[in-house]
């Protein structure tokens, strides 16, 4: 018999399995009412009815602290599978697109990252917005500065958090401030990578920013990196906005697609991760689906920069990897409810349905698949690591009077992505200990 250190009493949520197709979502779906999960430390060892966890309970010899969650509804930590940490003091920046909005704001607000010592102040305050929104894992850009990366590692390590970041590799198309040379980019990369990757919870992405700000020097760098360690992610940029495209074009005439300059760099594959995705030509979407890339879906920061609209069946039907990403300063928030919400309106805007059960499964289990981590987290099954948040779904009045007049599982959740925020968030466990409580 398993150790148990604690237990925890409430409404379980989740997916018990990987599906491939949207149609199987809800018959992958978990609802355990008033039930009891065990933990041992960070792994969940055992969740079921409330009598059985009792029994178990009753049998041990020494008492196990049991928080009470019986009005509340505990979900998987939510996955963040696209996010900039030092774009958090110049979110919601008004009224440009794309390019323009990197050179008018981004490059200026990412310089300030050279000091260590602010580098930590807002990684803190970074991770304290993740995990005040319920996101338990984040796949995340640094800037080009190694510092920034060491002040982001360093914090989520003190919590033994699951976290994948890397410092963003630029050498072109951009202010000084922010540029290195390829030589430059290898070291500091590699260096980061022997100090980092694979320390307790953390992984390291290899991070060339975009097309447009990498030489092709700079992309046989990451080629040459990637090679040379084979269980190291990588996230770039992809599709995003169709001034960006024909840049890319424009810049690298001998490549047919956007697409096909990473891939020709060999930056295409399983544990990468391409945010946004938003015009790819059939053959791209092939290329991705054939390689096992990944796509993490911002809708937030779609919708923010006016970028496009993401295609949800196309990947589907190609058969890629999908998480969601709140994108950061881009993205106008940190909370996965609200960037569901969000995901459900683009949706919309082209006839597709986003149900609830899907919308909370790219969230949570379908993000842990999307970065090759759903051995380890995003749902409740026994060894999994002990990563969840605790929901209050009334958490207002107008949630309440909504929720009363709700009357399945499905659109309990479907109101609290269309309604939730932040106050939704009642608690947030990672490593199996409590890191954010709701005020009072
Ligand atoms: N493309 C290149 N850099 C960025 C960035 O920082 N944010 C977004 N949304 N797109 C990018
Ligand atoms: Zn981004």
């Amino acid at each position: 018999t398993q150790t148990i250190t604690r237990a925890l009493r409430g409404n379980f949520f989740d997916f018990s399995e990987v599906v491939s197709s949207s149609a199987d979502v809800e018959a992958s779906a978990r609802y355990l009412e008033d039930g009891i999960m065990l933990l041992n430390g960070g792994k969940i060892v055992w969740l079921g009815s409330r009598e059985e966890g009792e029994r178990r309970l009753a049998e041990s010899v020494t008492a196990i602290p049991l928080d009470d969650y019986r009005e509340k509804l505990i979900v998987p930590g939510f996955i963040d599978t696209h996010i900039h940490y030092p774009q958090t003091e110049m979110i919601g920046a008004y009224g440009e697109q794309l390019l323009e909005w990197l050179n008018e704001y981004t490059f200026p607000t990412e310089a300030q990252y050279h000091d260590l010592e602010y580098a930590h102040k807002m990684s803190q305050f970074f991770i304290d917005q993740l995990l005040n929104n319920g996101t338990t894992t984040a796949l995340v850009f640094g800037t080009v500065h190694p510092q920034s990366v060491d002040a982001l590692f360093t914090v989520a390590a003190s919590l033994n958090m699951r976290l994948i970041a890397g410092k963003v590799m630029m050498d072109k198309h951009a202010p000084e401030a922010v540029l290195e040379t390829p030589e430059q980019s290898d070291r500091d990369t590699r260096t980061l990578i022997s100090r980092w990757h694979n320390h307790k919870r953390l992984s390291y992405a290899l991070t060339p920013r975009f097309v447009p700000t990498s030489s092709p020097e700079l992309l046989e760098k990451v080629r040459a990196i990637k090679a040379d360690f084979p269980d190291i992610y990588l996230q770039t940029h992809l599709s995003e906005n169709t001034d960006e495209i024909s840049w890319v074009k424009s810049l690298y005439p001998e490549h047919e697609r956007y697409l096909d300059v990473y891939h020709h760099y060999n930056l295409t594959g399983s544990r990468c991760v391409f945010a946004h995705c938003l015009h790819l030509h059939e053959d791209e979407w092939d290329c991705l689906s054939e390689t096992d890339s990944s796509i993490a879906f911002c809708p937030t920061s779609n919708l923010f920069l006016g970028s496009g609209l993401f295609n949800l069946q196309a990947s589907w039907h190609k058969q890629v990897r999908l998480g969601m990403g709140t994108d950061v300063g881009a993205g106008t928030t940190f909370n996965m409810l609200q960037t569901l919400g969000e995901a459900y309106k683009v949706g919309q805007l082209q006839k597709y349905r986003l149900s609830a059960f899907e919308a909370f499964y790219h969230a949570t289990l379908g993000g842990a698949r999307s970065l090759h981590l759903d051995d380890k987290i995003g749902n409740f099954d026994g060894g999994k690591e002990a990563d969840l948040v605790v929901l209050d779904p009334g958490a207002t009045a107008l949630q309440q009077l909504r929720s009363s007049n709700s009357k399945t599982l499905s659109e309990k959740l479907f109101v609290l992505m269309t309604l939730g925020d932040d106050r939704n968030i009642y608690r947030t466990l990672v490593d199996g200990k409590v890191v954010y409580q709701r005020p009072a």
